[in-house]
Formats: C-alpha cells, sequence, structure tokens
C-alpha cells in the first residue's frame, strides 16, 4: 500500500459515512457538491436517499456500522483507502468508534468515546458544567430510587426526570408536578423503561421558554458557531403533545440576536471546550448546546456530541462552502484554514411522519409524489425512515420518514414551500405539522 501524507487535505477524499437518517442524507447531499469527493461509502442499510448519493458498503459489514464487527470495519476501511470516516449519529461514538477508526491515515469527524460522554452520561455533563459554572438547570444525581423519592418529597416544582444514559432521544420525562415526578421515577428506575440507561437519572429544575439549538464545529482548539436552528420537539400543532425526536427546524432564528450568540460563544461554548480539554480530552466534531431561553439568561438543557436531526437539514440547506473541506479540517485539527458561510435566506424542514408516530406505526407503504417534489425550485426531500425496495421503488421505514426541505427570503415562505412540497407526497397515514416556525412568526 502506498504511503499516504494524512493531514494534508488530499485533491481526492474517500469518505465513509456512518448513519442512515435524515441527517446523513443532508450530510451526503452536501458532500457531494465537493470537487473533492473521491468514493462516498455509505452504509447498506442506509435510506432510499443516501443509497442513491453513496456506494454501500458490504453487507458483511456490520450494519448499522458500529464498533461491533470493529476489525473487519477497520480494515474494510484501509483496503478501500478511506481517508475520513463522518460520523452522524451519537451511539457509534459513544461506543468509541472514533477511537477505534482514527490512525495515521485516517481521519474520524466525531469525538472519542471519552468526548461524546457528553452526551451519553447527563451526569457526567452535569458535573463538567458545574465544574466549568455554566447555566443549566439546577439539578442532582442519583442511582438509587429510594434516595430520589425521598428528594422528591422535598419540593413540588415542577421538574424533569432524566436517564442518565442514552435512550435514543426519549429518556426525559417533563412533569408538572410531584406526582408525575415520582411516576417518572418509578417508571425509569423500577421499570427500567429506558434499561440500563436508567442506571443514573438527573433531577432537575424544569426550565421555561424558547429552546434553540446551538451548534458549533470544534477542531480541538478553534470553535466556529454555526447559525442557530430551532426544532419543534412536540408532535402536535401548537406544541401540544409527546416529544418526538423534531417534527421540523428551520435555520436562522430571528431569536438568536447576535448580543444572545456573544453569550453563549463566552459563557457556554468556549468554558466547555476547555472543561474537556482540563479532562484531557481534544474534542473534534460537531458540539450542540441545546439551550433554554429563560429570562434569566440562556441555561443549557443538554449537549449533544452530533449534528441534530432535524436541525441538520436547514443548515445544510444554507451552508455556503466545501462540507468535505470543513469536515476534514475540523477533524485534522486546522479549522481556522477553511472558509465557509451561510445564505442569507432561511431554510425551514418540515418533517412527514408514519401515522402512530412516536407510538407505534408501520412500515413498508409505499410513496409515491417523490419525482414531482424534487421538480420543485428550492426545495430538497431529505429521506429519513425510507427504504429503497427492490423493484426499485421508495417505501416508509421509520416513523420520521422524510425532511421536506425548503429555502426562501423569509421563514414563512420557506415554511409555506415545504408544507405545498409535502402535499405533493402521499404514502398511507402520512402526517406533519403545518406551523412548524409559528411561534417565532406569531409569538404567543
Ligand atoms: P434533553 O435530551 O435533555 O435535551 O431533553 C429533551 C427535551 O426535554 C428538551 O429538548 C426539552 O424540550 C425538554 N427538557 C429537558 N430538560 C428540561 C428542563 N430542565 N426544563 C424544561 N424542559 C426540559
Ligand atoms: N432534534 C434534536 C436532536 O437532534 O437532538
Amino acid at each position: 500500500m502506498s504511503k499516504r501524507k494524512p493531514r494534508a487535505l488530499p485533491e481526492s477524499v474517500n469518505v465513509l459515512l456512518v448513519g442512515t437518517g435524515g441527517r446523513e442524507h443532508a450530510l451526503a447531499w452536501k458532500l457531494k457538491q465537493s470537487s473533492r469527493l473521491g468514493t462516498l461509502w455509505v452504509d447498506s442499510t442506509a435510506n432510499a436517499g443516501l443509497l442513491e448519493l453513496g456506494r454501500p458498503c458490504p453487507e458483511s459489514l456490520s450494519t448499522p456500522l458500529d464498533n461491533n464487527g470493529t476489525f473487519r470495519l477497520r480494515k474494510f476501511c484501509e483496503e478501500e483507502k478511506i481517508d475520513l470516516v463522518v460520523v452522524g449519529p451519537e451511539a457509534p461514538l459513544a461506543d468509541g468508534l472514533a477511537d477505534t477508526l482514527a490512525s495515521e491515515t485516517i481521519l474520524v469527524f466525531g469525538p472519542t468515546a471519552a468526548g461524546a460522554k457528553l452526551e451519553a452520561d447527563k451526569g457526567y455533563a452535569k458535573q463538567l458544567m458545574r465544574s466549568a459554572a455554566i447555566a443549566t438547570a439546577e439539578g442532582r444525581t442519583f442511582t438509587d430510587r429510594d434516595s430520589a423519592l425521598h428528594y422528591l418529597e422535598q419540593r413540588d416544582e415542577p421538574c424533569v426526570v432524566k436517564a442518565s444514559g442514552l435512550a435514543a432521544g426519549k429518556g426525559v420525562i417533563v412533569c408538572s408536578n410531584r406526582a408525575e415526578a415520582v411516576a417518572a421515577v418509578e417508571s425509569i428506575m423500577s421499570d427500567r423503561s429506558f434499561g440500563s440507561a436508567g442506571d443514573r437519572i438527573v433531577i432537575e429544575e424544569r426550565l421555561e421558554g424558547q429552546e434553540v439549538s446551538v451548534l458549533a464545529l470544534v477542531d480541538g482548539h478553534s470553535i466556529w458557531i454555526l447559525d442557530p436552528a430551532q426544532d419543534h420537539k412536540q408532535v402536535g400543532e401548537g406544541d401540544t403533545g409527546p416529544n418526538t425526536g423534531g417534527m421540523g427546524a428551520y435555520c436562522p432564528t430571528p431569536l438568536a440576536t447576535d448580543a444572545l450568540m456573544e453569550q453563549v460563544q463566552r459563557d457556554i461554548l468556549v468554558p466547555i471546550v476547555d472543561a474537556l480539554r482540563r479532562d484531557g480530552i481534544d474534542y473534534r466534531g460537531v458540539l450542540y448546546a441545546g439551550l433554554m431561553l429563560t429570562p434569566g439568561g440562556p441555561k443549557v438543557l443538554e449537549f449533544n456530541v452530533r449534528f441534530g436531526d432535524p436541525e441538520c437539514q436547514p443548515l445544510m440547506m444554507r451552508l455556503q462552502g466545501d462540507l468535505l473541506e470543513i469536515l476534514w479540517r475540523t477533524a485534522a485539527g486546522s479549522l481556522d484554514e477553511a472558509s465557509f458561510d451561510f445564505s442569507p435566506k432561511t431554510a425551514c424542514t418540515v418533517v412527514m411522519c408514519s401515522e402512530g408516530y412516536p407510538g407505534s406505526y408501520r412500515k413498508g407503504l409505499p410513496i409515491s409524489g417523490l419525482d414531482e417534489a424534487a421538480r420543485q425550485e428550492d426545495v430538497v426531500v431529505f429521506h429519513a425512515g425510507t427504504r429503497l425496495d427492490p423493484d426499485g421503488r421508495v417505501s416508509t421505514n421509520g416513523g420520521r420518514v422524510l425532511g421536506v426541505t425548503a429555502l426562501a427570503d423569509e421563514l414563512r415562505g420557506a415554511r409555506d414551500r415545504a408544507n405545498d412540497t409535502c402535499g405533493l407526497i402521499q404514502f398511507e397515514g402520512a402526517f406533519y405539522r403545518h406551523d412548524i416556525g409559528e411561534r417565532v412568526l406569531t409569538p404567543a
């Protein structure tokens, strides 16, 4: 095998993209616009949109591509001269995929397992925030049910009960009173509804305000803040009903003023990266701060160690620059040599879901109208839970099926264009929220 100079940006970069959903389709769509892209490898179980853009990895590799079957995945990366591995989801990062695959010739975009603890262990994240004096909800960590219940006896304010470990975005129960909090503790610790993710729990004060997602690229030392986005978590119109992974998102948001962003950088992002460094962690990848804009200023709800989904979709729609170079330089530690910007327009993603989501839903329902949707100007339909059937047709394969993403001068125009395009797409039981962005268009 010829020796390559690993850390200078090559003319042609072979990329392995780990992950199978909407976030990864958006990343692949933008990567494809790079003149440096060599082969783009994707998971063989990826959604239909991703499979159209990338070459599927052999089915013999463990799928989803993760830290199981590590040896074979490493060998594959070496044989196919993969230069850059881009890890979309948090679970493989928490399992140490970046630790395993990074080598002299392979760069990995995404933190090591130690860095991924920031998302995978909410107790650790709280402790790190406390050590860095970062504003967050007041909270305590418990490892046994009795102490947690005893703590609740002393308070009756609305609170939030969280499984400390990874629970696919579901391990958070927002409670209005003590009875609900007690039920949440019982559910997580006695019924073990999130399995071992609930071995430790965090109980914290319930914050009120609007949520903003601030994503930054971190290359070990430099921090580049991306334009802030907002995501609608609740399933129903008017922000009602249970939480989901995200029903729609837009970027930028009018709530994020320059003054707010300066405060977020100074009081949250710089201190957390410093705190990670003090813990010996050279963090490279996305650092996502989920913030609540409270009357007392922005407070951290959570850190994630990856692009948000759907937030990644409007972000990619607006990104102007070479994503491949940006991800490469983030992983290589030379982000200051990259340049990128965002379109002055607003992008809005509306998520089309399967009937029943976020509860149980059917899969395998045929989807029609995608061709006509693809012809709409300034609209991209990102696939999330879809699959390519052997006959070449596309059908549903998840709760969040498509992320219909539109670009326009203003949020309202982008949202209307996305909604109109959703109207062109059909599958049995499809539903979506028509009011994405409404809370900033007509504030309560
Ligand atoms: P997390 O995974 O910790 O961000 O929690 C998921 C969602 O639960 C957040 O996006 C919020 O909508 C909500 N949430 C989490 N923590 C709090 C809190 N302390 N107060 C109010 N809502 C919260
Ligand atoms: N959309 C929220 C998340 O990705 O965590």
